[in-house]
C-alpha cells in the first residue's frame, strides 16, 4: 500500500487572549486553582464575527502554502469539529468555497478532542485506496460558543483554535500506523445536550429548555483520559513495529497538564519526551493536537526522521493514536 505523509502543516489562533486572571473576575476561581490543577495559563477566544469556518480557512490556507498545492489539486477536505457553525452546510464545504476547491469532496467528522485523528486517519485511507490524491484535513472548534460562562467546571478549560495539514502520497516514511476506539458506553461523561424543540410530535415541547452547554464529569474523565491515552500508545507503537524507547516525541491531546504527566508515568516515558502547549491555549478539543503538532515542528521538537506518536482522547468517548516518521 502507498505512504502517506503530511506535505504542509497550518495553524490559526484568534487574537484575543483570556488570562485566568479574567476568569477571576467572572467566576469564583482562581489563577492558582486552574494553573495548578490544569496548567492553562490563559486561552484565545474567537472574536464575535469569528466562526468555527474561518478558524479552519486561515489553518487551512497556511497549510495549502506550506505544501506548495494549489486547492484545485485537492480533492478531500475532512474537518474535524464539535462546533460547526451550523447544522449545515458542513465547515468543510464552506471551507471548500473559501478556498476554491472546486474539484474537492467535503464533509466534517465528529469526534470532539480526537477529531483531527479521526479525520487523518479517514483521509489516509482514501488516498491509500486511490480515491483522493491530495486531502486537507482540518481540526477547528469555536469550543468557547458551547461553554456556559458561569460553570466554573467548565469555562476555566476550553479556547478555540484550528489546525490543519495537507496528505498525499510519500516516498518514505509517513504514517506508519493508525489505532481508533469508541467508548459510547461512556458517553455520558461529557456532553452537550440540547433539547428536542418545537414539533408537533412533541406538542409538549414549545422551546428549547436546557441551552447546549458543554457539561462533564471531570474526574471520571480524568481516569479514562489517562488509561484510553496510554493504552492508545501501546497498541500503535505495537503495531508500527516500534519500541517506546525509540519515540522521539509524543503530541498528546491537551486537556490538562495532569493528565499528560499521568500517562507520561503509566507508560515510563520521560515527560520531556511529549509536547505540551496547554500552558498557552488551554483545551481546544479537535484543534489542541494540530496547533501542537505545528509548533512542536517550529520549535524543532520533531525533527526529519522523527519517530512521532499522536494521541488523542475526547467526548463520545473516543480516542485515537497513529505514528508518523517525521
Ligand atoms: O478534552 C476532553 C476530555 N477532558 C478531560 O479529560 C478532562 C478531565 N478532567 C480534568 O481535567 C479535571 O478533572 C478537571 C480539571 C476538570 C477538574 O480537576 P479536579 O482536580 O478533578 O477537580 P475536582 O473536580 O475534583 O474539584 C476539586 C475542587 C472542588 O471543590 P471541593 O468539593 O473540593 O470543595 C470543586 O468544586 O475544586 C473545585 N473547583 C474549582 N475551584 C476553583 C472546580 N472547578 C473549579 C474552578 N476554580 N474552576
Amino acid at each position: 500500500m502507498a505512504q502517506v505523509g503530511i506535505l504542509g502543516l497550518g495553524i490559526y489562533l484568534p487574537s484575543k487572549k483570556f488570562t485566568n486572571f479574567d476568569l477571576e473576575k467572572m467566576v469564583d476561581t482562581s489563577d492558582e486553582w486552574i494553573r495548578s490543577r490544569t496548567g492553562i495559563v490563559e486561552r484565545r477566544i474567537a472574536a464575535p464575527h469569528e466562526k468555527t469556518s474561518d478558524l479552519a480557512y486561515k489553518a487551512a490556507a497556511e497549510a495549502l502554502k506550506k505544501a506548495k498545492i494549489p486547492p484545485e489539486k485537492i480533492d478531500l477536505i475532512i474537518v474535524g469539529t464539535v462546533s460547526p457553525d451550523s447544522n449545515f452546510p458542513s465547515v468543510a464545504c464552506k471551507v471548500q468555497k473559501a478556498i476554491g476547491a472546486k474539484n474537492a469532496t467535503a464533509f466534517d467528522v465528529s469526534a470532539a478532542c480526537s477529531g483531527y485523528l479521526y479525520a487523518l486517519i479517514t483521509a489516509k485511507q482514501y488516498i491509500q485506496t486511490g480515491l483522493s490524491r491530495y486531502a486537507l484535513v482540518i481540526a477547528a472548534d469555536r469550543f468557547t460558543s458551547l461553554i456556559d460562562w458561569k460553570d466554573r467546571d467548565t469555562c476555566v478549560l476550553f479556547g478555540d483554535g484550528a489546525g490543519a495539514c495537507v496528505l498525499g502520497k510519500v516516498k518514505s516514511g509517513g504514517i506508519l500506523a493508525d489505532f481508533l476506539q469508541a467508548f459510547g458506553d461512556q458517553g455520558d461523561l461529557m456532553q452537550v445536550i440540547a433539547e428536542e424543540g418545537r414539533s408537533p410530535f412533541n406538542p409538549g415541547k414549545t422551546s428549547y429548555t436546557k441551552l447546549p452547554f458543554v457539561r462533564m464529569q471531570g474526574q471520571e474523565l480524568f481516569k479514562v483520559a489517562v488509561n484510553s491515552m496510554a493504552d492508545a500508545v501501546e497498541k500503535v507503537l505495537k503495531k508500527a513495529k516500534i519500541k517506546k524507547e525509540d519515540v522521539d516525541c509524543i503530541v498528546p491531546h491537551q486537556a490538562n497538564d495532569r493528565i499528560i504527566t499521568a500517562i507520561a508515568k503509566k507508560l515510563n516515558i520521560p515527560k520531556d519526551k511529549i509536547f505540551v502547549n496547554i500552558d498557552k491555549y488551554g483545551n481546544m478539543s479537535a484543534a489542541s493536537i494540530a496547533v501542537a503538532l505545528y509548533e512542536a515542528v517550529k520549535f524543532k521538537k520533531i525533527k526529519k526522521g522523527d519517530k512521532v506518536v499522536l494521541v488523542a482522547f475526547g467526548a463520545g468517548l473516543v480516542s485515537a493514536a497513529n505514528v508518523i516518521k517525521w
